[in-house]
């Protein structure tokens, strides 16, 4: 695994937008598994600002989606296909017909089968975007005994249900189920890039970064099974685990 550490949140962001910079020009017609949440929101922006400097080109590109909440439609402002089209796809010159965030409306089982088989379309993602919650879940996949290996409807954690009750008006409006990619869908990428910042993550970072220890209690430590991992942390979250590298 690859821990990067910047100096700053703002860094860390500029590091990832580079890495999906570089990707996108030298395979211009790349899969990228995208990701939503408050994380890659300023990331997010420098790809626009890259973009709109004629630095990189959006228009071959696809996208895949982590997850969807169950029960709002893709018009409701929290909805992760609302969110993508907001804080990038309305921006940049893709192609709004190449990109796929699930339905979490409808029969949720045809939607995760939908999913899954997008993850699969023309071969996988050259690189999936992921953020960490603070119970160490990865997409909605969260700490539990079992984990699933592809697409699926997840019934979200308090402290999910907590941690984004921020987005909402109040806590009872989040939606307390999700539909996700898998683990193994998310281990199929051929490259993983992580972005955490924040004192709230400490405990989750530390599972992931500072140990061999593999557990489904801590989701985000299956990463360490894949061959091409980047986490990407500010010293701020390094000193708070402990991480000296
Ligand atoms: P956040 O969410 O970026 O809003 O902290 C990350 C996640 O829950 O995966």
């Amino acid at each position: 695994m690859n821990v990067v550490v910047t100096n700053s949140y703002d860094e860390s962001c500029a590091y990832v937008a580079d890495m999906i910079c570089r990707l996108v020009n030298e395979k211009p017609d790349c899969k990228l598994g995208l990701a939503t949440g408050g994380t890659p929101v300023p990331m997010y922006k420098k790809l626009i600002e890259a973009n709109q400097a004629g630095k990189v080109d959006f228009s071959k590109v696809r996208t895949v989606n982590l997850d969807e909440y169950c029960g709002i439609p893709a018009t409701h402002d929290q909805s992760y296909r609302y969110f993508m089209n907001t804080n990038l796809f309305d921006h940049i010159n893709i192609d709004k017909a190449n990109t796929y965030v699930a339905s979490g409306m409808g029969d949720p089982q045809a939607n995760a089968a939908a999913l899954e088989a997008k993850v699969r379309e023309g071969g996988v993602a050259d690189l999936q975007l992921l953020g960490i919650g603070n119970n160490g879940h990865i997409a909605f996949n969260e700490a539990a005994d079992k984990l699933h290996a592809t697409a699926h409807i997840e019934k979200l954690t308090e402290s999910t249900i907590h941690a984004n009750s921020r987005f909402f008006e109040k806590e009872e409006d989040v939606p307390t189920t999700a539909i996700t990619m898998g683990m193994g869908d998310i281990l199929a990428a051929k490259c993983v890039v992580l972005i955490a910042t924040g004192l709230a993550k400490t405990e989750a970072i530390r599972g992931l970064v500072m140990d061999d220890v593999i557990t489904t209690h801590n989701p985000s430590t299956m990463l360490k099974m894949h061959g091409n991992v980047y986490v990407v942390i500010d010293r701020e979250l390094a000193d708070a685990v402990g991480y000296k590298g």
